[in-house]
C-alpha cells in the first residue's frame, strides 16, 4: 500500500515537472537547499508562528465572513449570530479575535529578535524594512477588523483615530469626512472597512510576506551570533559548497519549528477556550453593547497592541493650539523603528558581543515600550502619569536619536570565528 501511494506520489511530481519545470527548483531553493545557520535559538520560532496566525486569520476569517452582514444596521447582531446560532460559530471567532492579538504579541516577540541579533543591519535592511511595511498594514487591518462588530469601543475607537487626521492642517477635516465617508463612522465607513479588511489588505499582506521572505532568502539568515556563515569554511554532508555552519532549511527547522507550534497551540487553545476576552484585553467589555453615536464609553481605548502609541498621543499637550504634536509623535515613533539600519553603527549585529550600555539601551527601550503600554490602556485621568509618559517618551526617542553615538562607542566582546552551539 504505501508502495503504491509513493509512486503515485512520484508520478504525479513528475508530471507537474514536465509541465512546470520551475517549482522544483523553487522548492529547492526554498526550502531544501535554503541552508540556515545552525544554531538558531527560540527566538527564530516567531517568523514561522507569525506564518501560522496569518493563515489562521485568513481562514477564520473566511468563515466569519460567511455570516458576517457589513452594515451598521445588521453587524452587530449578526455577530451575536454566529456566537450564539452558527455551528461552531463561537470558535471560529474566538480563532479569530485571540489570532488578531497573538499575532501582534509574536510580531513583537519576531521584531525583538530582530533588534537583539542586529537583524536589520547589512545586508538585511530590506527584509527589515519590508517587515516593517508589514507591520503598518498589520496595524491598518486590526483597526479596521475591530471596527467591524460595530460595538461601541467599534464606534468610538473609529471616531477618535479616523479624527486624528483632522489635527492635519489644511486638508485636515476633508481628509477625516473622505475616509469615514460621513460626519461620523457610518455605515458607509463600516462597508469600506470591511472591503479593506476581508479582501485588500491580506492580499497586501501575503504580497508583502512573500518579499519579505524573498528577500531573507536572497541574503540568508542571520542568527544568533550575528556571524555570517557564509563567510566562513565551506562544505557539509549536504553539500560541498554550502556553508559548513549550516543546515538545510527542510527538514530541520521544518520539524523544529513543529516544537514551537506545539507550544503555540497549547496556549492558543487554552485562551480560546478558557479567557477568550482576556480579562478585557483581546476583546473589550465595551464592545459586547452595540454602538450608540449618543453614549460615549466612559474610557475610549484601543486595543493593547496599539496602547504604547496612544500613551505618546495622549500625553503629549497641543503646543500654541496646534494639536497635531501628539499624532506626529506617535507616527514618528513607528518612522524610528524603520530608520534603525542606518543608525545602528556598531561594527557587531548581536548584543552577545556588545557591552553593557548596548544592553541597557536596549531593555530602556522594552520597558519605556512596555510601560508606555500600560498608561495607554488606563483611564488617562492621572496627571502624574502624563509627567511618566512623557519622560518614557522622551527615553523611547532618545534610544533612537543617540543610537549612532552609544552604539559606536560602547566596548564590544571578541566575536567568534564560527557560530557558538551547545552540543
Ligand atoms: C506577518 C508578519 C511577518 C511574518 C509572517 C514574518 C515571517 C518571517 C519568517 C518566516 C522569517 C524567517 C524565520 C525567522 O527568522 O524567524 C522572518 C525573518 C525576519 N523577519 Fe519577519 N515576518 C513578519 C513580520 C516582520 C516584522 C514586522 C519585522 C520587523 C520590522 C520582521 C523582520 C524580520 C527580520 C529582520 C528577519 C530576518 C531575521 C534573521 O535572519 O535573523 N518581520 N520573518
Amino acid at each position: 500500500m504505501a508502495n503504491i501511494l509513493t509512486r503515485t506520489a512520484t508520478d504525479v511530481m513528475d508530471w507537474v515537472n514536465a509541465r512546470a519545470p520551475g517549482m522544483m527548483p523553487a522548492y529547492r531553493k526554498h526550502m531544501t537547499e535554503y541552508y540556515a545557520p545552525k544554531n538558531f535559538n527560540v527566538w527564530y520560532y516567531f517568523g514561522s508562528l507569525a506564518l501560522l496566525v496569518l493563515v489562521n486569520q485568513i481562514v477564520t476569517g473566511i468563515f466569519l465572513t460567511m455570516h458576517f452582514k457589513p452594515s451598521a444596521a445588521d453587524a452587530f447582531s449578526s455577530i451575536e449570530y454566529i456566537m450564539r446560532d452558527v455551528e461552531w460559530g463561537w470558535l471560529i471567532r474566538y480563532m479569530h479575535t485571540t489570532g488578531a492579538s497573538l499575532f501582534f504579541i509574536v510580531v513583537y516577540l519576531h521584531m525583538f529578535r530582530g533588534l537583539l541579533y542586529g537583524s536589520y543591519q547589512k545586508p538585511r535592511e530590506l527584509v527589515w524594512l519590508l517587515g516593517m511595511v508589514i507591520y503598518l498594514v498589520l496595524m491598518a487591518e486590526a483597526f479596521m477588523g475591530y471596527v467591524l462588530p460595530w460595538g461601541q469601543m467599534s464606534f468610538w475607537g473609529a471616531k477618535v483615530i479616523i479624527s486624528l487626521f483632522g489635527a492635519i492642517p489644511v486638508i485636515g477635516q476633508g481628509l477625516t469626512e473622505w475616509i469615514m465617508g460621513d460626519y461620523l463612522p457610518s455605515d458607509a465607513t463600516l462597508n469600506r472597512f470591511f472591503a479593506l479588511h476581508v479582501i485588500a489588505l491580506p492580499l497586501v499582506l501575503l504580497l508583502l510576506v512573500v518579499l519579505h521572505l524573498g528577500a531573507l532568502h536572497e541574503v540568508g539568515s542571520n542568527n544568533p551570533d550575528g556571524i555570517d556563515v557564509k563567510k566562513g569554511p565551506k562544505g557539509n554532508r549536504w553539500s560541498p559548497t554550502a556553508p559548513a555552519d549550516a543546515i538545510p532549511f527542510h527538514p530541520y527547522y521544518t520539524v523544529k519549528d513543529l516544537v514551537g507550534v506545539g507550544f503555540f497551540l497549547l496556549l492558543a487553545a487554552f485562551i480560546i477556550f478558557f479567557a477568550p476576552t482576556f480579562g478585557g484585553m483581546f476583546l473589550e467589555h465595551d464592545n459586547f453593547t452595540e454602538a450608540n453615536r449618543l453614549v460615549t464609553p466612559e474610557h475610549i481605548k484601543p486595543v493593547w497592541y496599539f496602547t504604547p502609541y496612544y500613551a505618546m498621543l495622549r500625553v503629549i499637550p497641543s503646543f500654541f493650539a496646534i494639536k497635531l504634536w501628539g499624532v506626529l509623535v506617535m507616527f514618528g515613533a513607528i518612522v524610528m523603528l524603520f530608520l534603525v539600519p542606518w543608525l545602528d553603527k556598531s561594527p557587531v549585529k548581536s548584543y552577545r558581543y556588545r557591552g553593557k550600555l548596548s544592553w541597557a539601551m536596549l531593555g530602556m527601550l522594552a520597558f519605556c515600550f512596555l510601560w508606555l503600554g500600560k498608561i495607554g490602556s488606563g483611564p488617562g485621568t492621572d496627571p502624574s502619569e502624563v509627567i511618566i509618559g512623557r519622560l518614557l517618551t522622551f527615553l523611547y526617542f532618545a534610544f533612537f536619536i543617540t543610537m549612532p553615538l552609544w552604539t559606536r562607542f560602547d566596548k564590544t566582546r571578541p566575536m567568534p570565528e564560527r557560530v557558538t552551539t551547545h552540543d
